[in-house]
């Protein structure tokens, strides 16, 4: 018997002692702030452009949809019934289960180590605009004066242009995971969201009325509709649904768990998923009308440009506008201020995911978690990422942990809590106990076979992909080090962690929150919320 099926006697407090979000509010103000970040300004607009323009919107709204939504509900369930960081709140909901709490706290923990680092790019950027530094020629700028990139290998030789901007990157992020859920991740959202939405509006404002700007427009929106029958254009929306909005990591379960005990989880999920879709499609607004301004002041069209995916598109593409613009160095410190922002608020849920996973196993206090966690991941931060190898390595790491980590952590969630758990009805029916929007059934056929089976053939498809074409004609010895490497790092700290013995708050009273509702945990139905 499960924990989530077990009858409920008494749950004690309604906390347990455990910090809480100050309100509903600040709730959804921080996982929109985890939500959107680097991922919707600098990977949407390239994704959405490939993927077929207007017509990638038909697979990314059907991803959001079937997948994106409500896995994310399934995220908020597991975190507000089980109370914990994903190690503990899988394992309350089957004890086994706890090697997928993991296993998710390790892609945190990858993806912390090269977040922070682009987040210190976009501060030396931001200080970069005003007086346009990277010159004529922004390309060799960011990967020459800048970044000092050397050949495909390791090593240890540190930039220091990214080292000191990363020192402040880490040292602000302990100092806000020390200060807790209230004091310190949420007043970093109330501050930094309504400043990351104000910028990022003025610079989309200025941007559509550049000259040029409709026929980026028009690259963007004109659909191409024979790409919708490309299976990777699928995938590579259910990719950006994922990642963009943090969902199957781990990072929503530890939100969620922070949740007080009567809130409306399902409505605010919808605040969430849907404001984080309109910052993607504002951000591919911004982006592709500065990019047809581009073409326009270089006379060349749209599709003559390059550079228009990912680190080059806001290190290398973007600076070339902001040169080419009157008043560029104000244009330049809103884009790099909203991306720092925008970065900030996503790594503080990356690294808080990580933090209370350690606090809970191994009962740390908040700090001693907080600066444990915290150096560790800035001390891979800096050998691995800040060198003068980074750039290539954070490529590679992010391809592998992106396509292949998350997708099976997400596989691995649905089966458990639908086949394996067989929680699925329990979450269903709290969720509904809490929330003003009702999941009906069709929720449990979505969870339980449609999302496991499109991800199941996406998931094969990409490690096809790149066993048979490598990754990026890189050698194979650094794939296999750096992109193989990551993906068998998930699988080991996953592994090592659950065989580590309970030396924390793996309370054995521990009983899930009473619900209303039908569902096989009639005891617990019995109760109301109050
Ligand atoms: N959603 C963030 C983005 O779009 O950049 C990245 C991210 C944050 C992914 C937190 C995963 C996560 F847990």
């Amino acid at each position: 018997m499960t924990a989530a099926q077990s009858p409920a006697p008494q749950a004690r407090g309604p906390q347990q002692g455990r910090e809480t979000w100050t309100s509903n509010r600040g709730f959804i103000l921080a996982a929109i702030g985890s939500a959107v970040g680097l991922g919707n300004i600098w990977r949407f607009p390239g994704v959405a452009y490939e993927g077929g323009g207007g017509a990638f919107l038909i697979p990314y709204l059907i991803a959001l949809v079937t997948a994106g939504i409500p896995i994310l509900f399934l995220d908020y369930a597991v975190g507000h019934r089980f109370r914990a960081a994903a190690p503990l709140a899988f394992r309350r909901m089957w004890r086994r289960a706890e090697a997928l709490g993991w296993f998710q706290t390790a892609i945190l923990f990858v993806i912390s180590t090269y977040y922070a680092v682009i987040i210190a790019w976009s501060l030396s950027y931001f200080y970069y605009s005003f007086g346009t530094k990277w010159g004529e020629r922004p390309d060799e700028f960011f990967t020459g004066d800048y970044l000092r990139v050397g050949e495909a290998g390791v090593s240890g030789e540190l930039v220091g242009t990214v080292a000191w901007p990363l020192i402040g990157v880490w040292a602000l992020i302990i100092v806000i995971l020390a200060l807790g859920v209230a004091k310190g991740v949420e007043k970093l959202n109330v501050i930094g969201l309504p400043l990351l939405v104000l910028g990022f509006a003025a610079l989309v404002i200025k941007a559509v009325t550049l000259p040029g700007a409709s026929d980026g427009l028009n690259a963007l929106f004109t659909p191409q509709w024979d790409k919708l029958s490309d299976l990777n254009v699928w995938i590579a929306a259910y990719s950006q649904i994922f990642f963009s909005m943090s969902i199957a990591f781990g990072i929503m379960i530890s939100y969620a768990s922070f949740q007080k005990r009567k809130s409306n989880m399902t409505s605010s999920g919808l605040v969430v998923g849907f404001a984080n879709s309109s910052f993607e499609l504002l951000a591919g607004i911004g982006v592709f009308s500065a990019l047809g301004f581009l073409a326009h002041e270089q006379g060349k069209t749209y599709e003559q440009l390059d550079g228009l995916t990912g680190p080059i598109l806001s290190f290398v593409t973007f600076p070339r506008v902001i040169s080419e613009m009157p008043g560029s160095a104000f244009f330049g410190a809103l884009f790099f201020g909203s991306l720092a922002i925008a970065g900030f608020t996503s790594l503080i849920s990356l690294m808080l995911g990580v933090s209370v996973a350690f606090q809970e196993k191994f009962g740390l206090s908040r700090t001693s978690a907080s600066v444990t966690v915290g150096v560790v991941a800035a001390i891979v931060s800096f050998g691995l990422f800040a060198t003068t190898t980074g750039l290539l390595a954070l490529d590679t790491v992010d391809q592998f942990a992106n396509n292949i980590g998350i997708v099976v952590s997400a596989i691995a969630m649905c089966v458990i809590a639908v086949w394996v758990a067989r929680t699925i009805e329990t979450l269903r029916a709290h969720l509904n106990a809490v929330s003003t929007f009702k999941l009906g059934w069709w929720w449990v056929p979505v969870i339980g076979v449609y999302a496991p089976l499109f991800l199941t053939v996406m998931l094969v498809q990409k490690i096809y992909d790149l066993i048979v074409d490598g990754y990026e004609d890189l050698p194979t010895w650094y794939v296999g080090v750096f992109g193989w490497g990551t993906v068998g790092f998930l699988f080991v700290f996953a592994a090592v962690l659950t065989a580590v013995g309970w030396k924390g708050r793996d309370d054995p009273s521990f009983t899930p929150w009473p619900i209303v509702g039908s569902g096989p945990s009639s005891a617990e139905s019995k109760e109301s919320v109050r």
